[in-house]
């Protein structure tokens, strides 16, 4: 089985999280347009949709969902969106798709968050995967500075701008052991908006499809 059916599979999986009239959150990237496409087909009557992204929010219009505004929908029972790592404890790196901010907002304001994976992007520690930080652009040479002297090896984005219209530094080669203080001490540099770890608020649930085509589920 292709990274791509797995993706598909175990958005199909998600679907049973969704139940009638409620108003979920929707992440950004491949597997989660998956999960809209599987949440389409099911016809489960969701009142609304809170997207992470103007790219989601285009697509769950497209497919015929009710958009609704995070500041009026209050707090959401369930959030869905893919990951770029995880570990064992569901602390994640995201933010590939540069949609991290608004991603870690709707997964704050949100009772369950369940994340969605194809196999390959379970690690034992995170790091390999480039750590996406957004950054206030006049801050981005000072930001980058720090990093360095925390051991990693910021790279800018190229031509990149996010829907708040920052900028993304992506930090390579930085092994992670303890993602809840490396969050912390990241997003605690002065032009920092959000680091892609998802640690003090980690996943609830991971499915994670495999090769064979089932799904594994951790957490919950
Ligand atoms: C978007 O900014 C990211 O956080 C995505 O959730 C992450 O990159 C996973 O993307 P894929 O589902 O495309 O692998």
């Amino acid at each position: 089985m292709s990274a791509e059916q797995m993706k598909q599979t175990v958005a199909r999986a998600a679907v049973k999280y969704v139940t009638d009239d409620s108003v979920i959150g929707v992440g950004t990237g491949s597997t989660a347009n998956h999960f809209i496409d599987a949440l389409a087909e099911s016809q489960i009557p969701v009142r609304a949709t809170v997207a992470s992204s103007e790219a989601t929010a285009e697509k769950l219009k497209a497919a015929g969902f009710l958009l609704e505004d995070l500041n009026s929908a209050g707090t959401l029972s369930l959030y869905i969106d893919g990951t770029d790592e995880v570990n064992e404890h569901l602390h994640l790196i995201k933010g590939g798709g540069g949609a991290l901010t608004r991603e870690k907002i709707v997964a704050a304001a949100s009772t369950q968050f369940v994340c969605i994976a194809d196999a390959s992007k379970q690690v034992s520690t995170l790091g390999k995967f480039p750590l996406p930080v957004e950054v206030i652009p006049m801050a981005r040479s000072y930001v980058a500075r720090e990093i360095v002297k925390l051991g990693g090896d910021p790279e800018l984005r190229d031509r990149f701008t996010t829907d708040n219209g920052n900028v993304i530094l992506d930090i390579h080669n930085m092994e992670i052991s303890d993602p809840v203080a490396m969050e912390q001490q990241i997003n605690a540099l002065a032009g920092v908006v959000c680091c892609g770890l998802f640690a003090a608020r980690p996943a609830d649930v991971m499915l994670l499809g495999q090769s064979d085509g089932s799904v594994i589920t951790l957490g919950g």
